[in-house]
């Protein structure tokens, strides 16, 4: 019966196009490793900039489409304008390859997979009446403050007002107006446009496949389901489906594994890991109280510092001189980890995130209770449901300030009230498990994406 689910798709083969950032590339990768896992054969189809390194995956075959974008263009600094440019010069290319593919592929295609920002691919797909079926890499939760947009911008909530930052949003608990996603954009308008069209793409595809998982995220999905009138696949977390290590070979940047024999010699539960992702910036003054923050905390801690992170240094020149010497090998800084081990590793006692939703995932897998601070977009709703109301962590407030630092480490590591948030870290990491057992509840979602996936030729 396993092996006959095993080889369901076999004979078929999927296409998949993530957008290219870090923390989309990754579960889309993850997704095709399952399907794959089902006997699809894969291909994955991904732009010029970023691109994906096909030697760690060579059970798939991969496409670079032109995307058009001169050097200044192909960065990160601005995700918006960067997602705006894909969409529209990816449009034409796409469109060509994909109806190449149809008439020629030796293996019936019975629909596209795309990211959901890639929102150009629905009219693609329609042109060639091809099913696109949506990866939403982000959690429902915030995936549902974005469709209610045009409702919030409506009742005057967007954009942010700094008079009513504490207000309740009325319609979506727990929220308030400061956890609504916001972007710094060249063009703040961008922000609003390009979620409004993701979610209005979204609606008119053939369903969405979502990394998170029915336990965690019930009252979003229940609320989408009656929203959308398209089927929705709650199948993750991703990274679980899979054999340990997968994640690290969907990474752009090398990992360090020299923090792993570090993390070796430290003691169970009191390391605070730091990260904030793969596109967040801070400034020198937030570096400066995150390291004295940590500094003063006495817990040993491991902080990645990619190059970039600090904006207007290479990478760690901000840092009093000195700085890890003087504390004697209770800090180890890298410029990129192998996350997913170090989160599993039983030294690590906290995750400093700012709630990308892989991290935040990733940190509940592992029951790592979490120090949250979001940056921008999802983030934010991210680290209101893990503080507020998974109650899997603390959430810093106001500005960056290195008394707060100190006292959300003191309150995440030690304590009554510490206790009770590792209790419920290890509740939920539990429930992430169970779900992908046999009948639980992403494993039987995972078996109706793939029963649709097949009905749609027969
Ligand atoms: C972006 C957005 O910021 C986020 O809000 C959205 O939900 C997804 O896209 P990013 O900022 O990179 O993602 O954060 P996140 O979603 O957490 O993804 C980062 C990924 O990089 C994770 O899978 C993490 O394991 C990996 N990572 C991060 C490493 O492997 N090593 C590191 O040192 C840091």
């Amino acid at each position: 019966m396993e092996d006959e689910k095993k080889q369901r798709g076999k004979g078929h083969r999927l296409l998949l196009m993530p957008s290219p950032l870090q923390g989309h590339i990754t579960p889309l990768l993850h997704l095709a490793h399952i399907l794959f896992s089902r006997g699809f054969s894969i291909t994955i189809v991904h732009t010029l900039f970023n691109a994906p390194d096909p030697t760690s995956y060579p059970h798939f075959s991969f496409h670079t489409i032109p995307d058009g974008l001169s050097q200044t263009e192909a960065s990160t600094l601005d995700a918006v304008h960067l997602t705006d440019l894909i969409n529209i010069r990816c449009a034409h290319p796409l469109k060509e390859w994909l109806a190449s593919q149809l008439l020629n592929s030796p293996e019936p295609v019975p629909c596209f997979i795309s990211d959901a920002a890639l929102h150009f691919t629905q009219l693609v797909c329609d042109e060639l009446k091809l099913p696109r079926l949506v990866l939403r890499t982000g959690g429902a939760s915030s995936f549902l403050v974005f469709a209610s947009f045009p409702l919030l911008r409506e009742k005057g909530y967007l954009p942010l007002q700094e008079s009513r930052l504490e207000e309740p949003v009325v319609d979506l608990p727990p929220l308030k107006v400061k956890d609504l996603p916001t972007f710094r954009s060249q063009d703040p308008e961008s922000f609003y446009k390009l979620v409004c069209r993701m979610v209005q793409e979204c609606k008119g595809s053939s369903g969405v496949i979502w990394n998170t998982f029915e336990e965690l995220e019930s009252s979003a999905l229940r609320k989408l389901r009656q929203d959308f009138s398209i089927p929705i696949y709650p199948i993750g977390p991703f990274h679980k489906h899979l054999l340990t290590g997968a994640a690290s070979s969907a990474s752009l940047l090398t990992p360090d594994k020299s923090c792993m024999s570090w993390l070796d010699k430290q003691e169970c539960k009191s390391v605070v890991y730091v990260s904030f992702g793969s596109i967040a910036a801070i400034s020198e003054a937030e570096v400066l109280e995150i390291a004295w923050g940590l500094a003063n905390s006495k817990q040993p801690f491991l902080w990645v510092i990619r190059p970039g992170l600090i904006r207007g240094s290479e990478w760690l020149e901000p840092l009093p001189n000195g700085f890890l010497e003087n504390l004697g090998g209770r800090g180890y800084i890298v410029k990129w980890s192998p996350q997913e081990q170090v989160l599993r590793h039983p030294a690590v006692g906290a995750f400093w995130t700012h709630n990308g939703w892989n991290s935040t995932l990733e940190s509940i897998c592992e029951g790592v209770p979490m120090i949250c601070m979001p940056c921008f977009a999802d983030q934010k709703v991210n680290a209101k449901y893990a503080s507020s109301l998974w109650k899997v962590g603390v959430q810093l407030q106001n500005k960056l300030e290195r008394g707060d630092v100190e006292k959300a480490i003191k309150k995440l590591m030690v304590g009554d009230e510490a206790n009770q948030i590792r209790e419920n870290a290890l509740n939920l990491k539990e429930k992430a498990i169970a779900c992908l057992k046999e009948d639980g509840s992403s494993y039987c979602f995972l078996d109706s994406l793939v029963s649709d996936i097949l009905s749609v030729e027969s």
